[in-house]
């Protein structure tokens, strides 16, 4: 695997996902491929579980592991061509991608959108310049548009915790103070859309994401009905990205909250949510503390997500 950033990149789920029960029962039988290899992790923005995740998983794959926090104590990164650079970024992109790569033999990015212009954002600009100019394998720690290794853990999480060959899938959207960007939503539904499962999506109108992720999933405007019957609950929430309203916040109503009424309308599912949750606003204390909620192993799957992703970039390098 020489880049991972999206579904396609995975190839096979069932083949992906054998491999990954294979790393989670053998963590450690796979040091050989990092002997001498080192992963360096850049930071464009904050991370709990993808840092300590990814390099988890690289140190149980023998790699060495560098962190980068761009913002935190390195020079800032002017990131566009042409621009004079007459402000506080001291360093082009340009140059310093082949610096850091000269140091490393696998590259791993974080760069969220900056929910200001839609097609900068959606041009993937940060890391596409990573793929580009580095000559090494780059996978995406959370890019503008997509979050693959958080995708690909919660598809190993649903296939752990599944009780029907096709499962109720309703990822909804729920209320947050601050505007965020449709990563998360937009790769959830195109590893949903890969899967055989009954997918819908749940969202207050304006919300609508863009249409190559919604791909095949049901769109149901009134949450309860989508509701009905789901076997896995997946909140979160998202800025809109319909113009002229992209990036903004349209709505922070809490009917929208996942409660114990909305999560009785279900066939007791199993809720779901990537991390960091605002209590109260996206989830209640009483439905992320129940016995139905699967947020710990599924932030603990990103360990696996995060391996099994590595060791196929080291058996291609
Ligand atoms: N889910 C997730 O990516 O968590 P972090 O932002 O803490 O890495």
């Amino acid at each position: 695997m020489k880049k991972f950033t999206c579904v396609n990149d995975i190839g096979s789920l069932p083949k992906a996902l054998a491999e990954a029960a294979e790393v989670k029962r053998n963590r450690f039988g796979f040091t050989h491929l990092g002997k001498n290899r080192t992963l360096l992790m850049i930071f464009f923005n904050s991370s709990l579980r993808t840092r300590l995740s990814t390099q988890k998983a690289a140190m149980n794959l023998g790699m060495n592991v560098m962190v980068l926090d761009v913002n935190q104590g390195a020079w800032k990164l002017e990131t566009e061509r042409g621009v004079v650079m007459d402000g506080d970024k001291a360093e082009h992109l340009l140059e310093a991608i082949p610096v850091m790569a000269s140091y490393c033999d696998v590259i791993g990015v974080r760069s969220f959108a900056g929910l200001k212009n839609r097609d900068e954002d959606y041009e993937e600009r940060v890391i596409s310049q990573f793929i580009r100019y580095s000559g090494r394998p780059v996978f995406s720690m959370e890019a503008a548009t997509r979050h693959p290794l958080q995708s690909f853990a919660d598809l190993i999480t649903i296939e752990e915790f599944k009780t029907k060959e096709r499962p109720k899938v309703v990822m909804t959207w729920a209320p947050h103070p601050r505007a965020l960007p449709q990563a998360v939503p937009n790769s959830f539904a195109e590893w949903m859309n890969a899967t055989d499962y009954e997918f819908v999506i749940t969202h207050p109108r304006g919300y609508e994401l863009d249409p190559q992720f919604v791909g095949n999933a049901v769109v149901e405007y009134d949450q309860n009905k989508a509701l009905e019957g789901a076997d896995f609950v997946y909140a979160k929430n998202w800025s809109a990205y319909m113009a002229p309203n992209y990036g903004k916040i349209l709505s922070t109503d809490r009917s929208w909250t996942v409660d114990a009424r909305k999560m009785a309308l279900t066939d007791n599912a199993f809720f779901m949510h990537c991390l960091p949750v605002r209590r109260n606003m996206i989830v209640t204390d009483d439905v992320i503390e129940s016995e139905r909620s699967i947020v710990i192993p599924e932030a603990a799957n990103r360990e696996i997500s995060a391996q099994t992703v590595l060791k196929r970039i080291l058996e291609a390098l």
